[in-house]
């Protein structure tokens, strides 16, 4: 009896042993794999497996709080990318909790050309229902703006047909209303600041009906 008790108190003491000397073992194994490069993944690979879920494969995405990315300009995309990630020594210009983790293990080289992947992508506009009303205010300010407040034209940065001017100003014809409105909202907190501030000079005047309605008119347009 007491030999039994003696052996079941030995295994007790051994067999945590033996589950560390396997996990050892298990890790040894690993780490040649560990510490060899990753395959190289392509764009295609990057787009298809970690940005689908949100932007969809060619980066017409259809859900309304996640932009289309279709067809925007290269050069914007990337800066983008770079905006919102954090480096050891900065930490990210463009605050956004999804896609700073999404940006973490991209490398400059895979973020131009994930750039120049959407920018080649055919854009396939926002079909969410917009107010006819609203569309009409918005028109309005877009290519007029509000002399009364002073909000410019978007058209003189964003260009007559919203197809933006590269390298700077983001093209935005066809883009949901309700990203549009999230990001005006942004500037005009100051949340969003790696625009080097320019727009929000230009919402800070906006009553929040005008960014409703630009925003409106902004997903109708071809
Ligand atoms: C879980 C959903 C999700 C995934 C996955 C995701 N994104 Fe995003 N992405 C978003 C959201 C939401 C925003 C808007 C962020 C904001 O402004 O707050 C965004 C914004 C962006 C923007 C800015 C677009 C603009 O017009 O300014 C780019 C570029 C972008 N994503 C590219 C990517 C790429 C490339 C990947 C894959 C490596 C990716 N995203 C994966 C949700 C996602
Ligand atoms: C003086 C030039 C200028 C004017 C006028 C202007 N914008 Fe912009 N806008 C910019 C710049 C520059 C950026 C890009 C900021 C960056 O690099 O992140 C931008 C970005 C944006 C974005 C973000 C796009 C995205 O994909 O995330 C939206 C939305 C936008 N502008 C809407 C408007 C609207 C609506 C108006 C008119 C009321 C307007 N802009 C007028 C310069 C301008």
């Amino acid at each position: 009896m007491k030999i039994i008790k003696n052996m079941a108190l030995l295994l007790m003491l051994v067999l945590p042993a033996a589950i560390v000397a396997e996990t050892e073992t298990d890790t040894d194994t690993a780490e040649p794999v560990e510490s060899a490069p990753p395959p190289p993944a392509t764009v295609e690979e990057i787009a298809a497996g970690v940005c689908a879920g949100c932007h969809n494969a060619d980066g017409n995405s259809v859900v309304p709080m996640n932009p289309i990315l279709a067809g925007q300009h290269a050069e914007y995309i990337t800066k983008q990318l770079m905006d919102f990630k954090a480096t050891e020594s900065e930490p990210a210009k463009r605050n956004s909790a999804v896609m700073s983790s999404m940006v973490a293990a991209l490398s400059a080289e895979d973020m131009k050309k994930l750039g120049e992947y959407y920018a080649a992508q055919k854009v396939n506009p926002s079909q969410v229902p917009a107010d006819e009303k609203m569309i009409d205010i918005g028109k309005i300010l877009y290519h007029g703006g509000n002399i009364s407040n002073g909000v410019p034209a978007c058209a003189s940065c964003h260009g007559p047909n919203g197809s933006g001017i590269p390298p700077r100003y983001p093209a935005l014809a066809g883009q949901h209303a309700e990203y549009t409105i999230t990001q005006l909202n942004l500037f005009n907190t100051g949340d969003r600041a790696n625009d080097n501030d320019v727009m929000h000079k230009v919402i800070t005047r906006m009553s929040g009906q005008e960014k409703r309605a630009v925003a409106a008119y902004i997903s109708t347009m071809r």
